[in-house]
């Protein structure tokens, strides 16, 4: 007997990781629920997945920063999905929100606040149902901060002390997953101005890849590449005042 379908929310489904993470998903026949700010470019996205895989695809209007939407967001999907996926995220400007304290706001809001909140909406409802999962697009940026990136950074740190925390307290009932990605570096538009080193970026097909596979062996906490654990590890141990001088 053929597994029963499952179905996926994609918050961010326009990105690029995102959509890579659909297809991925969808080649196994899940149904795709993509939501975002605009409509017509997940539609188009839609189009294409569902041409491309066969998968039922289905699109909804989500704002991260519009916290007081959340409960109404979700009674209004068709189901309670199996798993939802936060993939939104805003790099935003470092030096303009140094000085700009709504840029600052913005930054922090999209990649922590808006993120944590709309997951707690989801993990009290696959409580209530007894079962589902839970993922989040973190960042090794939130492993320590640095300089060039702490707004973003900090934000990515809150979201991921979030999960980890979401995690611990869901363990002990078992049946609801959480699990943090870390990608790493990947080619996508949100680092399409910037320079990066091969060996440690990904693509975003990997990150699809990576998160489909960690899905179906309940992980915990990935990286797109595993050099990325190593590399991060050796950031973390470095004393603060070696650290402190690096231009990072
Ligand atoms: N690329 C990397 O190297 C990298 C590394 C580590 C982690 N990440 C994380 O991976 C995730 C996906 O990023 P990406 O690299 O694929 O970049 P991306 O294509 O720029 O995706 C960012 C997504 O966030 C959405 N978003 C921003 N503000 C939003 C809001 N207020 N409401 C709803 N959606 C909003 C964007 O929606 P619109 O399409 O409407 O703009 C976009 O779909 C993010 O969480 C990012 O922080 C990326």
């Amino acid at each position: 007997m053929a597994a029963p379908e499952k179905a996926v929310l994609i918050l961010g489904g326009a990105s690029d990781i995102g959509r890579a993470i659909a297809l991925a998903l969808a080649q196994s026949q899940w149904t795709i629920r993509l939501a975002g700010r605009s409509v017509p470019d997940l539609q188009r996205e839609a189009d294409d997945i569902s041409a491309y895989s066969g998968s039922l695809v289905t699109v909804h209007s989500f704002d991260v920063l519009d916290t007081a939407s959340f409960i109404a967001f979700v009674d209004a999907l068709p189901d309670l999905p199996d798993v939802v996926i936060s993939a939104v995220g805003l790099l935003g400007e470092q030096h303009r929100a140094e000085i700009d304290l709504d840029q600052a706001k913005e930054v922090i809001r999209s990649n922590y606040e808006g993120p944590a909140l709309i997951l707690s909406v989801f993990a009290e409802r696959f409580l209530r149902r007894g079962y589902g999962s839970i993922v989040g697009i973190s960042s090794v940026a939130g492993d320590r901060g640095r300089g060039s990136n702490y707004f973003y950074g900090s934000a990515k740190a809150g979201f991921s002390a979030f999960l980890s925390g979401l995690r611990n307290r869901l363990a002990v009932n078992g049946a609801i997953q959480v699990m943090t990605v870390k990608p790493g570096f990947v080619r996508t538009k949100m680092t399409e101005h910037m320079k990066l080193p091969p060996l440690i970026t990904a693509s975003p097909e990997e990150v699809g890849e990576a998160v489909l596979s960690a899905l179906n062996r309940r992980k915990d906490v990935i990286y797109a590449r595993s050099i990325w654990f190593f590399v991060m590890l050796i950031i973390r141990l470095m004393p603060e005042r070696i650290f402190k001088r690096l231009r990072l």
